[in-house]
């Protein structure tokens, strides 16, 4: 019997393309392990109604952790709109099956490292009055992004219904909104616990201490939205006192998206609500090389998913054209959890080689190669 059991879910799109990658490197560093397919993605829930079938939930249950590629969602509207005839008109809602699994398994962490690797040419370089010899930024952070409450965890309605508009006038800031018909108003929740705020702090401040970074950085909007902000920056500062030798210091959302650009390199670790960790974490991938560079961990206490952090895109669906390096990473930061510390090494060492030889490199690097030649260059010095 394989040593791990590992749940395999390509999703849609690109999801297939890199996730054939990584079985090509995985397969090359004789990882000991068993694949079980699962179903997930946009034709499950045109076929089926159901992006995530009870099935994939009772196989992964099986299983050691999971590995994900990526899926497609879409509106309500065009959701509704792609089901087979026999299931249009029956009510059903489309939800992200991503977002679900994250909740159902209780994942509430979300691990997000962006690291420029030298010799990338999508690397940041600043502007010539940060950094005058227009070499390499060195930048290296990692997102710690809560991953089951905040702005994503699904409580909304619309219209909105009396019953909750009246619970809601509890606060007469809500009163005016009746005047412009309840019919006419959309209502998304940012709903936080103490228990989420402090797992996440948590979570960053360990890392930093594990891994010996200097800095955690707290990115809400306290000024603004203060009672859920509010929480989660008393946490904060509560959680920190712990960790006297990491220097605990917080931004607003908007003001880091400036300084993070002008000065990634004095960023380290940053912990975020759900929906700010989703935004931020695509700038830092933007500053060391875009979606193709940026890997993910979706992490409970006893199980992980792990993905990179693009999406599907159905444009190059297919036509093994994108840059796996995101995909293979994410392999990475799966052999770290399992503690498979020697593949871990392997692995980042020889992605790191390749990305600096600049012999074979995908489109968005500057080069002709396939996702497969890539991997193949990569399993090559990893195996
Ligand atoms: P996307 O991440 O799929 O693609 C945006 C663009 O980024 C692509 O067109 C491509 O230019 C570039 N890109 C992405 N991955 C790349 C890679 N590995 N190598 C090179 N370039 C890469 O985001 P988009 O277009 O906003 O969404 C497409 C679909 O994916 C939507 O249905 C969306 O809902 C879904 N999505 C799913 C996610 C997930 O599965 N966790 C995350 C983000 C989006
Ligand atoms: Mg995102």
């Amino acid at each position: 019997m394989a040593k791990y059991s590992i749940a395999w879910m390509p999703g849609d799109g690109i999801g297939n393309d890199v996730m054939d990658a990584a079985r090509l490197v995985l397969d090359a560093m004789k990882f000991d392990a068993e694949y079980r397919p699962c179903d997930i993605g946009w034709e499950f829930w045109c076929k089926e109604g159901n992006a995530l079938p009870d099935r994939t939930i009772k196989a992964l249950e099986g299983t050691t952790c999971g590995l994900f590629g990526a899926i497609t969602s879409k509106p309500q509207d065009e959701a509704k709109e792609e089901l087979i005839p026999e299931l249009k008109g029956k009510g059903l809602v489309y939800f992200s099956p991503i977002v679900k699994l994250r909740q159902m398994f209780n994942l509430h962490t979300n691990m997000r490292p962006c690291k420029s690797y030298p010799g990338n040419p999508l690397s940041y370089r600043g502007t010539l009055i940060s950094n005058p010899s227009g070499g390499e930024v060195a930048i290296d952070q990692v997102v710690f992004r809560e991953n089951t409450e905040g702005s994503y965890g699904g409580v909304e309605f619309y219209p909105l219904p009396e019953s909750v508009y009246q619970a809601l006038c509890l606060n007469p800031k809500m009163k005016p909104w009746k005047d412009k018909g309840l019919e006419n108003v959309a209502l998304s929740t940012r709903i936080v616990s103490k228990q989420g705020c402090t797992n996440i702090c948590k979570q960053a401040f360990e890392y930093a201490k594990k891994t010996g970074r200097k800095r955690v950085t707290l990115i809400e909007k306290p000024n603004v939205l203060r009672e859920t902000g509010g929480l989660m920056t008393r946490i904060f500062r509560e959680v920190a006192k712990g960790y006297p030798g990491i220097w605990a210091d917080e931004a607003n959302i908007d003001a880091i998206c400036m300084w993070m650009f002008k000065n990634p390199q004095d960023y380290s670790v940053l912990v975020a609500e759900n929906m700010f960790g989703d935004i931020v974490s695509d700038l830092c991938a933007g500053l060391v090389g875009g979606l193709g560079f940026a890997p993910s961990a979706n992490m409970g206490d006893t199980y992980a998913v792990f993905e990179p952090t693009h999406g599907s895109a159905p444009k190059y669906a297919g036509q093994y054209k994108v840059n796996p390096i995101a995909m293979l990473l994410t392999v990475k930061m799966m052999f770290d959890w399992l503690k498979e510390d020697d593949k871990a090494t392997r692995l980042e060492a020889a992605i790191a080689r390749v990305i600096k030889e600049g012999k074979v490199r995908t489109y968005d690097m500057g080069g002709k190669s396939s996702t497969m030649d890539v991997a193949k260059e990569i399993a090559k010095h990893a195996g």
